[in-house]
């Protein structure tokens, strides 16, 4: 086995004053017991409880919550900017909070279940986002996180100091060009890239608070290494995206009504698990961003 992986310290417990932090996983995560989310909105103490957790676990979980979707923007806006503009549309009367909602979006431009950060196509990719479950199917319709901090810092040095030269042509349709001309059409695809233009982001990045470096790559947007051949630039990518993604970087959220999930879109990449069918999956989700590194 990798001694990387043997020397590992798992990632422990915390208590803060107000909650304690237990972590899912030996690298990142943690299920937040015992308070309402909502109540950090007037609590300032309490906000900057839960925002040192999420700088530290990454991705936070927290149960039986009841929040309004006021109550979802307002949390929001206390960790950044809200991303009014997103790739589903908004509730009534609360702009940046999008509408996820299954089987309607099979017939969307989104099926894709492939690994990504958020928006990473942009100069300025999302920070977090706050996703709330309104309807779940009892048993499937999981998602899954990924730790980039701990997939970065399990590499050999030589490997690290190779990818931190590298940077990486971002573009929300490396996966997939072929199903988007399809579906939109050639001359929609071309006005969509003069608004979502391809963007270049460091292989290798720090992260902004926590000083953590971690990998900033996707099987869903990642495109290709800049100075790269055809081929050298695939096996670098084919390599991370194996590697980024074993189950040792893994955590696993299987959702309930009113289950909230807050992540650092920075650090992390996720995927949806669609083995759901046709059973109804309703979510509400608010991103922000905050200046980019
Ligand atoms: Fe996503």
């Amino acid at each position: 086995m990798d001694e990387a992986l043997q020397n590992r310290v798992p990632i422990d417990t915390t208590a803060y004053s107000r909650f304690e932090a237990r972590p899912v996983t030996g690298t990142f995560g943690a299920d937040i017991e015992g308070i309402q989310i909502a109540a950090a909105i007037d609590d300032n103490e309490l906000f900057q409880e839960i925002r040192a957790a999420w700088v530290k676990y990454q991705v936070l979980f927290f149960r039986e919550q009841e929040l309004e979707p006021g109550q979802q923007l307002a949390l929001g806006q206390k960790f950044g900017e809200i991303q009014k503009l997103g790739y589903v549309g908004s509730l009534e009367g609360f702009e940046g909070v999008w509408v996820q909602e299954y089987p309607d979006m099979y017939e969307g431009p989104v099926a894709d279940i492939n690994w990504h950060a958020d928006s990473s196509f942009r100069d300025k990719p999302t920070r977090g986002s706050l996703l709330y479950a309104h309807a779940v199917p009892v048993g499937g319709g999981d998602t899954v996180w990924a730790d980039q901090c701990a997939a970065y810092e399990d590499l050999s040095p030589a490997w690290q100091e190779f990818l931190r030269g590298l940077t990486c042509i971002h573009d929300n349709i490396a996966n997939n060009p072929w199903r988007v001309i399809d579906e939109i059409g050639g001359k929609a695809l071309g006005d969509m890239r003069k608004y979502l233009p391809p963007t270049e982001h460091r292989v290798v990045c720090t992260h902004p608070e926590s000083g953590r470096q971690f990998l900033f790559v996707s099987e869903l947007m990642a495109r290709e290494i800049v100075g790269m051949g055809r081929q050298e630039s695939r096996a670098v990518l084919d390599f991370l995206f194996a590697h980024q993604t074993r189950p040792e970087y893994q955590a696993r959220l299987h959702w309930a009504p009113g289950t909230l999930a807050l992540w650092d879109n920075y650090s992390t990449l996720h995927r949806g698990i669609f083995d759901f069918g046709q059973s109804h999956r309703l979510m509400h989700r608010v991103s922000f961003n905050t200046a980019w590194i």
